[in-house]
């Protein structure tokens, strides 16, 4: 039976090699990132220019740097972004804007065994606080919840990301399983990160089994619950 990971590569349990076939055969019905409109935003497919908004973004750096995109400044580096964020297959990448303004971004599993899997949730510290993470999620739910009735939506989140979890709660997510997780950016940074820089998610990560691991939350939004996009009576 194939299957999909929490990344969307979909391979058989049985290890066959069968990965390849079953990803072209649902390429014909996933290809198509059309732009979504709503909240005030508009959700693009990336193109160039849209690559090179989001090379100069403020970066956030640890324990959030996975989301960093300075990368995006070399060239060579850019343009095989852009052809991963373009390929067909069950993936859709889009950029936020705002305007002509990038302003975040977030990317769609479409065949993930646990549902329609949000990921790659990153608004950059310039456009932050804005209400941009919550209007981009609920422009993008909206559409699916037309185009996939009745699947409901799932994402994972690292414990420590008390910022999106406000967000994702305001959306109508909850938690439904929390577990220790091999996250290897994180891992490979903890190698590295002073003590202090450690401390604030102290309590999120542990060293076990000889390597560093992180708690993540499993959320899930059946479809169709109410979203909240507007600041709350107590926020600032
Ligand atoms: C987490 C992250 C996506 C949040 O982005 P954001 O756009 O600032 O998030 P929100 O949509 O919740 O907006 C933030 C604030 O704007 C306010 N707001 C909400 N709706 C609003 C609206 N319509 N208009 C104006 N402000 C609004 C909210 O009160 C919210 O306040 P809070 O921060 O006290 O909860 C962003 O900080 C980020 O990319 N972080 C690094 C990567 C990361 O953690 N990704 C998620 C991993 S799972």
């Amino acid at each position: 039976m194939a299957a999909a990971t929490a990344h969307g590569a979909l391979s058989c349990d049985c290890r066959c090699g069968i990965e390849k076939r079953v990803d072209a055969m649902i390429t014909p019905r996933t290809a198509v990132t059309a732009p979504i409109e709503g909240e005030g935003l508009q959700l693009r497919p990336w193109d160039e220019g849209l690559i090179a908004q989001m090379a100069g973004w403020r970066e956030y750096g640890f324990p959030y740097h996975a989301f960093d995109l300075a990368h995006l400044r070399d060239p060579q580096k850019a343009a095989a972004a852009l052809a991963w964020a373009t390929e067909p297959g069950p993936h859709r990448h889009f950029v936020v804007c705002e305007g002509d303004t990038a302003v975040g971004r977030v990317s769609v599993n479409l065949k993930d065994v646990s549902g329609l899997y949000i990921w790659a949730v990153h608004v950059p510290p310039e456009h932050a606080g804005l209400g941009v993470c919550r209007r981009m999620l609920a422009a993008l739910m909206r559409a699916l919840e037309v185009e996939f009735p009745g699947e409901d939506f799932v994402l994972s989140s690292n414990t420590f990301a008390e910022h999106a979890h406000r967000a994702y709660q305001a959306l109508g997510f909850a938690v439904i399983e929390t577990r220790w997780h091999f996250d290897r950016e994180i891992a490979e940074r903890l190698w590295k990160v002073s003590p202090a820089e450690r401390e604030p998610i102290a309590r999120h990560i542990r060293f076990h089994g000889g390597r560093w691991e992180v708690r993540t939350h499993v959320l899930k939004r059946p479809h169709g619950v109410p979203m909240e996009t507007q600041p709350g009576p107590g926020s600032p």
